[in-house]
């Protein structure tokens, strides 16, 4: 069996369903390996389908035991059941129930798609299309109906039964078994049903909602784990006060679960009422969880959270519609974050990691429009240009029509939406209706892939006191010009000219709309220097050539604070592509006299300073032949020379800021604090690895905290060594009951850039806690070294892509979506230097040689090597 290029589904092709199914009543009987499922299906045809089509429900690896409908059998003739789902030839073209009986293995579900188990908990996970797992269905996100879920489990084996919406009966069933019986009023789409059953314990609290509805929210984890599930709780309350207070959103239900579990694709699901989570995202305590671990929590719970709008009381019309609710609600979840900490700190880290994940993807053979128009596998649709570049639209839609006319067009999209399954065109609807603006030209984002660059260019003219700056946009592909919001404004000498006028520009910022304009500022005293995508207005890669000096001037003077990082990334950008000693001085040196100025008055923004471009970021920078050997090593000489020539004032950072008893708190400034005084560790350490081995030895024992640790490890582990070995070895000990923890530790050793880690991960793997079913242990260990590690993964011997290779091969058959996701890494092969390019595309062929490749990973290769 040859593996065929799947084929496609194309958004030109939609049709609405024929039939419509209004309600659901489900019995699950929960077993480890023979899970009955009795679906009663209200159906009727839908007026606005084909009237005379036959019905067809998708199915996927389902038993069928039974099937009838309205209480009779059906002809056998009438009835075709093949793998991809069931066909009633001659369905009644009037309501009608169906009631199937079906049968699954939920021990046997290593794709964990559809109802499985993991360490003994049930539970499901159906979006994108992993209901048809459960029973036959319309499984397509227009189908909306009412569910009703009785759920039957042996007490002892699970004594939690959760299902969407709200509890309305429970009891026991003979000797040892029990029921819950759950309704949810809500319309939903299949993707959106969810059960748990399972030992479980939780922390739960009451939130009032505004609109006095007392609402039970609690979280569900590992029993004797409960001390770890607070901080999530009180994310969840919080997100609930803030979607009422920044966009008029209430929750709907009586009760809001979450439930952590082990083994999980994805990062968490929004299933209606009942949230399911990779259990990183939900366990925190500060023994075991890093800042970046709190703050991750908080964004996706949130992110969970405001889905039970922008995509449960509003859903997708159709998966090219994802973007309609993953875009939406990553933007409302960066702006939750951002109120709950630093915006500033946190808009460069949703830009660091759309630079280090979207623009890579949007450069490569894996890019797509943000609604995509195509298809082969959806689930290789959940990407970071759907979620984040499809963030970025929204944010730019509001700065295009203003804050206040933004929440105007939300609340006007909520309004005509509720209970539908929408578009991007119903979204975009709202805003023109409430602006009265025609949006059809910003539409266009949607539609075009591709990273943008607008150039820029200016000249001052000193007699008449005018700077001319002209800005051009140029597109990947062909066509009419997008709508980029230019934020912008003049730098003077001693800070931002107030005093410049610009016709164009409103509010400090300019729209354009053509291939290329020229802005004429006037009143212009002193030769400026622009300051442009201030706050990164666009999701584009900006052109303007700057001295070092003119760029420092505005690390030192611009009041953007996202500018001011940005002109650091520029000059350090520089001397990584292009190494030289007398412009790395001078950059110590501003480095020096900013670090003296306000690092301690603005640790977390210090330390992103500090944080130099990554080797991936300069890789994408490049057009061809990256050698990342080169990266590295010019990375590193530049590392070192900073550590060497701002080490007094590093080793005052460390000083003043060493946390002194008190006790650990998550929130954003002591972790600025914390992350400041690790980066200056690791900034010493590059100057002096023999200081820094030592320095970090002591903190490591002295730390009181995760965060602290991991860094104190994560700086050991780049400086060859005994010191390494031991630390590597008694953090592996201390924590070897902690799964989550030696996540941290996999990937602290699979990103090691060395030759010798190859060696490292081969023996990792047969670690004990390593496991190739758990999606955290194989991101952990594989999906670091892949994503992180790129000398190593990268290797002209191709050693690094072998082991790779060898992870996906093996995973394919068992859980495919996370081996197609591991294949990523492959994106940017193309632009290797030679060498490097042909052993990837010699291992990529050897992937596709194997016989019989799941659809997620014959349709990455596919694009991969097109
Ligand atoms: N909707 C989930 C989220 O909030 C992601 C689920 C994706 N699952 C999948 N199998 N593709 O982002
Ligand atoms: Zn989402």
């Amino acid at each position: 069996m040859r593996t065929e290029t799947p084929p496609l589904i194309r958004l030109e092709d939609y049709r609405p369903s024929a039939f419509l199914i209004d309600r659901v009543d489900l019995d699950i009987r929960l077993d480890p390996h023979a899970a009955r499922i009795t679906a009663e299906l209200a159906l009727r045809p839908n007026p606005e389908g084909d009237a005379d089509a036959p019905l067809h429900l998708d199915g996927d690896d389902l038993t069928l035991v039974a099937i009838d409908l309205d209480g009779a059998g059906v002809a056998p003739g009438d009835l075709t059941v093949e793998p991809s789902g069931l066909t009633l030839r001659n369905p009644p073209r009037r309501p009608f129930v169906l009631r199937l009986v079906t049968q699954v293995d939920p021990t046997a579900n290593t794709k964990l798609m559809g109802l499985y188990r993991t360490d003994g908990v049930y539970c499901t996970q159906c979006e994108a299309d992993g209901f048809r797992r459960i029973t036959y269905f319309l499984d397509r996100p227009d189908v909306m109906s009412v569910y009703t879920t009785r759920i039957e489990a042996n007490r002892e084996e699970a004594p939690v039964l959760l299902g969407n919406g709200n509890p309305v009966e429970a009891g026991p069933v003979g000797e040892d078994r029990h029921y819950a019986v759950w309704h949810d009023p809500h319309p939903k789409p299949a993707y959106l049903f969810a059960i748990v059953g399972g030992r479980l314990g939780k922390v739960e609290t009451t939130f009032r909602t505004m609109e006095g509805r007392d609402v039970t929210c609690a979280v569900y984890v590992e029993p004797g784990r409960e001390d770890r599930a607070g901080y999530a709780l009180d994310a969840v309350i919080r997100s609930m006060e803030w979607d009422e207070r920044a966009f008029g959103r209430a929750y709907d239900l009586d009760v809001f679960n979450v439930v952590a579990v082990s083994a999980f694709n994805m990062g968490a699901m929004e299933n209606k009422g009942l949230n399911i989570f990779n259990d990183k995202y939900v366990l925190a305590v500060p023994d075991t969880a890093t800042d970046a671990d709190y703050a991750a929590i908080e964004a996706i719970i949130a992110h969970e959270y405001f889905h039970n709008w922008s995509g449960n009381r509003v859903t997708c019309r159709d998966w090219f519609q994802l973007c309609l609710k993953e875009g939406l609600t990553v933007f409302r979840d960066q702006e939750f974050s951002s109120d709950m900490r630093s915006r500033p700190v946190h808009r460069i880290g949703e830009v660091r990691s759309l630079r280090a994940r979207q623009f890579p993807e949007d450069a490569g053979p894996l890019k797509h429009p943000v609604r995509p128009n195509a298809y082969a596998e959806i689930n290789n649709f959940y990407t970071a240009t759907v979620y984040d570049k499809g963030a970025e639209i929204v944010r730019m839609l509001r700065t295009l029509i203003g804050g206040a006319a933004f929440r105007a067009g939300m609340d006007r999209y909520f309004a005509d939406n509720d209970g539908t399954a929408a578009t991007v065109e119903d979204f975009l609807a709202a805003f023109a209706t409430v602006t009265g603006r025609d949006l059809s030209a910003f539409a266009r984002w949607y539609e075009r892939p591709g990273t943008p660059k607008l150039s820029a260019s200016g000249r001052y003219d000193p007699a008449a006191r005018t700077y001319t700056l002209r800005l051009a946009q140029i597109l990947t592909v062909e066509g009419p010009p997008l709508v980029i919001p230019v934020a912008l404004g003049l730098v003077g000498a001693k800070g931002p000219m107030t005093d410049v006028t610009c016709a164009a520009v409103t509010d400090g910022v300019f729209i354009l709309d053509r291939d290329e304009a020229e802005l004429v500022f006037e009143n212009v005293a002193e030769e400026p220097v622009p300051s442009l995508l201030r706050d990164f207005s666009a999701p584009v890669r900006l052109d303007l050539s700057l001295t070092d000096e003119q760029r420092l001037r505005l690390l030192a003077r611009d009041s953007d604070p996202f500018n001011r990082w940005q002109a650091a990334q520029d000059v350090a950008m520089r001397l990584i592509l292009d190494p030289d000693p007398a412009r790395a001085e001078a950059f110590a040196e501003a480095l020096g006299t900013f670090l003296d100025g306000e690092a301690l008055a603005d640790p977390a923004f210090a330390a992103l300073v500090l944080a130099l471009p990554t080797e991936g970021e300069a890789a994408d920078s490049l057009p061809s032949d990256v050698d990342p050997d080169a990266i590295h090593q010019a990375r590193r000489d530049l590392r070192a020379r900073l550590g060497r020539a701002l080490r007094p004032r590093l080793e005052r950072i460390d000083a003043s800021l060493s946390s002194g008893k008190e006790a650990y708190s998550p929130d954003a400034a002591s972790a600025g604090r914390r992350a400041l005084r690790n980066a200056a560790l690791d900034l010493i350490a590059a100057g002096d690895p023999q200081a820094g081995a030592a320095l970090a030895t002591q903190r490591l024992d002295a730390a009181t905290n995760m965060t602290d640790r991991l860094a104190a490890l994560a700086t050991i582990a780049q400086i060859p060594g005994e010191a390494r070995e031991a630390a590597l070895t008694a953090f592996g000990e201390r924590y070897a009951q902690e799964p989550l923890v030696l996540d941290k530790w996999f990937a602290i050793q699979a990103t090691i850039a060395e030759p010798e880690t190859l060696d490292r991960i081969a023996r990792l793997k047969a670690h004990p806690a390593f496991s190739m079913t758990n999606p955290n242990r194989v991101r952990a260990l594989v999906g670091s070294f892949s994503m992180a590690n790129p000398t190593q993964f990268a290797r002209a011997d191709g050693a690094g892509f072998a082991l790779v290779a060898d992870v996906v091969k093996a995973l394919d058959s068992t859980n495919p979506q996370v081996a197609a996701r591991l294949l990523t890494a492959f994106g940017s092969w193309r632009r290797l230097e030679k060498n490097r390019r042909v052993a990837a595309a010699e291992m990529l062929n050897r992937i596709k040689a194997v016989p019989g490749l799941s659809r997620d990973v014959a349709d990455i290769l596919g694009r991969t090597l097109k």
